[in-house]
């Protein structure tokens, strides 16, 4: 029995394993003469949490930028869901980015609507075709996902840093993303907080199956999420590995990240 259970993995188990959710060839982007992405590698697997350590302004956030199209990449070749976006029609190209789950700094409310009423009124354009009582459902299933269902008919005035990421999650887990790009989920929030927030993000990849890239500079957050990381350094990916290898790298500059 345990012989069977450890032996080797099935051939379907090794393409799930080795499924590519988002590669980037050498993907460049300059702004002016600012050299951000010289010549990005990189690949995101199936069901995968890949954080991304840099330095501040190293293009961190320009990189996931380019994955949801809110920056024009100059060169080299970016694959999402398996189709080549340079090459495929913007109507798919739209549909291809409804696929992708966004977690911004900071996220817009409206001050005079409740938490219900915020999802609702943000999310009605893009689920023209869902029932209110659907919509409905979906909030509060969302909501009690991220832990924030006791916060529906909250102001949000009434809500902490953490809520507001919270909601932030929820309202694009409604939209069921296969992939999650998180930009500093844990910056300006409180250690207890920031943990939270990083075993959410566990929790999200658990039960939405999603494959996400997170942008952290929370050394803890790396830990607690990451099943693999990678370092932007002069717009390289100048390190890949797991969160032990990389603190024990024997480049210095590496372990600074870490220490
Ligand atoms: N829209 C833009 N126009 C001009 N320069 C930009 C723009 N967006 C980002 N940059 C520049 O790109 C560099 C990387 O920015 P960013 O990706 O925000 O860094 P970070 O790693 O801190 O997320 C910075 O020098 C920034 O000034
Ligand atoms: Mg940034």
């Amino acid at each position: 029995m345990i012989a069977n259970a450890t032996s080797k993995t099935t051939e379907h188990d090794n393409k799930q394993n080795g499924l590519v959710v988002v590669e980037m060839e050498h993907l460049k982007k300059s702004f002016g003469n600012n050299r951000v992405l010289r010549d990005i590698n990189l690949v995101l697997h199936k069901g995968e949490n890949l954080v991304v350590l840099g330095k501040s302004g190293t293009g961190k956030s320009v990189l996931i930028k380019c994955i949801v199209g809110l920056v024009d990449f100059d060169e080299g070749e970016l694959v999402i869901l398996g189709r080549n976006i340079s090459e495929v029609e913007d109507k798919e190209l739209i549909e291809i980015r409804k696929k992708i789950g966004f977690l911004f700094q900071s996220s817009a409310l409206y001050d005079s609507m409740t938490v219900r009423e915020n999802l609702e009124f943000s999310l009605r354009r893009q689920l023209r075709s869902i029932s209110k009582e659907g919509l409905s459902s979906l909030i509060k299933e969302a909501l009690h996902n991220v832990g924030l269902a006791t916060a529906i008919e909250m102001m949000p005035s009434e809500l902490s840093g953490g809520m507001r990421k919270r909601l932030g999650l929820a309202r694009s887990l409604i939209l069921k993303p296969e992939i999650m790009l998180y930009d500093e989920p844990t910056t300006g929030l409180d250690p207890i907080t920031s943990k939270e927030i990083s075993n959410l993000i566990l929790d999200v990849q658990k039960m939405y199956n999603t494959s996400s890239i997170i942008i952290t500079h929370d050394i803890e957050c790396a830990r607690r999420t990451a099943n693999r990381i990678i370092v932007i350094k002069d717009g390289i990916c100048a390190a890949e590995g797991s969160y032990i290898d990389l603190a024990n790298s024997a480049d210095a500059w590496i372990r600074s990240f870490f220490e």
